[in-house]
């Protein structure tokens, strides 16, 4: 179940909301011009499907969300627990930083965790599958896929270049909750 916490920027210890009501975290989210949304297969997707199965199956929500935003290219990014890289890809974005476009991500099946820092908050959203997440380009975030990683993901781009992160140097990462999988 997708699950949104609210915390203040100095008070990791005790989050002022948690919920797992779709609605409730889209519209959380909006007030941030972050966008939430839960979308359904259009057929069901077997283990091992291909790339373009996946893309088949979510057709219309995709093109939908390519048509508003202009995105370039959609791609599919799968990472299981016994990736040999696993380490290396779950570092690569633990720590604050931003992009000059949207980081817009639709989980197929697996989890991941995005935690954004807005306005003195810090917004930790866990993805679970069907959910759509859009943070738009500039808003400061880091993303935690977990020490035995396992997620299916849609990706979505503007330019070639523009997922990029450009790190603050903060270390406020390190003082959230890091996440350790799905309970
Ligand atoms: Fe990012």
């Amino acid at each position: 179940m997708s699950r949104l916490r609210i915390f203040a920027e100095d008070a990791p210890q005790t989050p002022e909301l948690v919920t797992h009501d779709g609605d409730e975290i889209a519209r959380e989210l909006r007030k941030i011009g972050v966008a939430f949304e839960r979308w359904q297969a259009a057929q069901p997707i077997a283990a091992g499907a291909s790339q373009d199965e996946v893309i088949a199956a979510y057709r219309a929500d995709i093109d939908r969300l390519v048509a508003e935003r202009g995105f370039t290219s959609v791609d599919v990014i799968s990472i299981a627990p016994d990736n040999p890289k696993k380490e290396e890809l779950r570092g690569k974005f633990l720590e604050e930083h931003f992009h000059k476009e949207d980081e817009v991500r639709f989980f197929v099946a697996g989890s991941g965790l995005f935690t954004l820092h807005v306005d003195g908050r810090v917004y930790e959203i866990e993805c679970v599958k069907d959910d759509l997440i859009a943070v738009p380009d500039g808003t400061t975030h880091w993303f935690d896929m977990g020490p035995e990683p396992n997620f299916v993901a849609i990706r979505f781009f503007q330019q070639p270049d523009g997922w990029i992160g450009h790190f603050t140097g903060s270390d406020i990462a390190q003082h959230f909750p890091r996440y350790e999988g799905r309970d």
